[in-house]
């Protein structure tokens, strides 16, 4: 039964890359090398599909055998994506569970990337044990967001969409990473950025705690320490591994 399982597949679908891994779900760590491939071009549900079985033919782990967690940039509820940020708008009300159980011919476990991230880290890393509320975000194409309060996540809060005053441009289109990369900027003018992001996000729900994931999340010192925030702020224990972890966790709830 997957309750009972030590090993998980996590799968973790972003929009720049697709990464996936065997997890050992005692410790939440990685047990093969980290497998990545670029998120197909226009990221349509066929072409994502294609992606995934490749990387799990990599994995040499296609069959039942293991349990498999999926994670999506977008909002996942009952098994349909509603949303779609940075992939085709064809997921937009789609039944992405279950494609993606009719093309891999297996069960899998499906939820949105920043929440598996969150709980990843709420059960093997930076919020564990954390009583409150934490608010995990991702950095990366998009801002993802994970609420957790006690430990107990409150899916599909989409932070990285919260609009500035006056502005056009969401959160997520403003100081995501890819806003760093694609404008250029210095640490230093990303880091206002973010002091922009985490100060709006610290008075709007007064969390208890920050955990910063994502890819860039390995650079924490190059800005966290910018911030000036009242709540303490800390990089994600697993860093860009936490979706891959997460995913595979899903199986044992
Ligand atoms: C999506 C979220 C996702 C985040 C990070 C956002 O654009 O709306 O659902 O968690 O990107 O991938």
């Amino acid at each position: 039964m997957a309750s009972q399982a030590t090993r998980a597949v996590g799968v973790d679908i972003g929009g720049t890359g697709i990464k996936a891994g065997l997890v050992d779900l005692e410790h939440g760590r990685l047990l093969s090398d980290r497998i990545k491939v670029a998120t197909p071009a226009g990221a349509e549900p066929k072409d994502v599909l294609t992606a995934v079985t490749e990387v799990l033919q990599t994995l040499g782990v296609t069959g039942e055998a293991i349990p498999l967690g999926v994670a999506f940039p977008a909002i996942v509820k009952n098994g349909r994506t509603l949303s779609a940020a940075n992939v085709s708008d064809e997921w937009i009300g789609f039944e992405a569970e279950k494609f993606f159980e009719d093309g891999l011919g297996r069960d899998i476990h499906f939820a949105n990337d920043a929440d598996v991230a969150g709980i990843a880290e709420v059960r093997y890393g930076a919020a564990k044990g954390q009583a409150g509320l934490t608010i995990l975000t991702t950095l990366g194409t998009g801002i993802g967001s994970a609420l957790l309060y006690n430990g107990v996540l409150v899916p599909n809060s989409e932070l990285g969409h919260v609009q500035r005053a006056n502005h056009a441009r969401d959160a997520e289109a403003y100081a995501a990473y890819s806003a760093m990369e694609r404008e250029q900027l210095s640490w230093e003018q990303w880091a206002e950025r973010l002091q922009w992001y985490y100060s709006h996000i610290e008075f709007l729900f007064s969390p208890d705690l920050f955990v910063v994931g994502g890819g860039v999340s390995k650079h924490s010192d190059q800005f966290l320490h910018l911030l000036e925030i009242n709540t303490p702020i800390v990089p994600a224990v697993h860093r860009n591994n936490a979706g891959i972890i997460g995913a595979a966790a899903l199986s044992l709830s």
